[in-house]
């Protein structure tokens, strides 16, 4: 790809737009990437660069380096694909008018809702409306974004949390987004099931702990057997299935306590990014 290519396949454009709109390229290439189709990404994003300036010329887009309006973002894949995101809306796709306190990214908390709900990521309606628990709730993002965004196949939510001012966030964003579906408890995932008389809930969703604190005595790594033993107490024994967020680093540890117990299937596997920390989120079903 050239600046001369790109000359070469403009069109006449039509009269001249007035208004006035800023744009940038940010082109993601990995460095191996780069490498193999002598690349660099100075140069890739100067050609897409000058190629969208001049198609939009006419409406009067102009590249701004500093302070752009409009932020593209171009992720060359291999020779042969390159992937273009543009931004739809001025808003930030995590931003919800329904959470003040927002612990874990609100997308994020989106994808492991709908793994709760579709959990074989295809949209077919859920045969009955589900009870769900999250033994480790924090401030409730998860179960939040579950009922707003799939109330209709959401019989009730419980959240637990054993931190006193994480319920309070929890408390504070359930107020403020009027969701009367979800019951706030205080305790510890591991007495759980006994403090709600072995009642079993239909799906569990749970964003563990990323190693800084489990409980005051034990590490998550070594808490993860009780862990395991938890979720299974707080599940239906025939038709439970459960969404589990962990560290990319404490995944296999939880996978292998998982199937030494014997009891649930991994359905589905998803590598998500929190930040600089890679994750993982799986989906296991009796
Ligand atoms: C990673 S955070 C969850 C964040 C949550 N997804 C949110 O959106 O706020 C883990 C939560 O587990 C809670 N926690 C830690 N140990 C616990 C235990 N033994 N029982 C219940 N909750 C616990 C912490 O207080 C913390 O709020």
């Amino acid at each position: 790809m050239s600046s001369r290519e790109v000359e070469e396949e403009d069109a006449s454009p039509p009269k001249k737009l007035k208004c006035s709109t800023t744009f940038r390229i940010s082109v993601k290439l990995p460095p191996s990437l780069g490498h193999h189709l002598n690349l660099n990404i100075q140069a890739v994003s100067k050609c897409l660069g000058s190629a969208v300036a001049k198609r939009m010329s006419v409406y009067g887009w102009q590249i701004s380096l500093k302070r752009p309006q409009i932020e593209m973002v171009a992720n060359v894949m291999n020779n042969t694909t390159v992937l273009i995101g543009v931004p739809l809306s001025t808003k930030p796709l995590s931003e919800r008018p329904y959470l003040r306190h927002i612990p874990l990214r609100s997308t994020v908390a989106y994808a492991v809702a709908y793994s709760a709900i579709f959990p074989h990521h295809k949209y077919e309606q859920p045969a009955e409306k589900v009870s769900v628990i999250d033994p480790m709730c924090g401030a409730a993002t998860i179960l939040l974004e579950l009922v707003k965004s799939f109330g209709a196949h959401v019989e009730y939510a419980v959240g637990i949390d054993n931190d006193e001012s994480q319920l309070e966030k929890a408390s504070e964003n359930v107020n403020i987004s009027q969701e009367p579906f979800i019951s706030l408890i205080r305790g510890s995932v591991t007495t759980a099931s006994k403090m709600l008389n072995r009642w079993e809930f239909d799906c569990l969703v749970c964003d563990i702990p990323f190693g800084l604190k489990f409980s005051t005595v034990l590490s998550v790594k070594e808490s993860i057997p009780l862990l395991v033993q938890a979720f299974h107490d707080l599940l239906d024994k025939r038709n439970g299935r459960m969404c589990l967020l962990i560290s990319y680093e404490l995944s296999d540890e939880l996978k292998q306590a998982l199937q030494l117990q014997n009891q649930f299937k991994l359905i589905c596997e998803h590598s998500l990014r929190l930040g600089k920390l890679e994750s993982v989120l799986l989906v296991y079903y009796r």
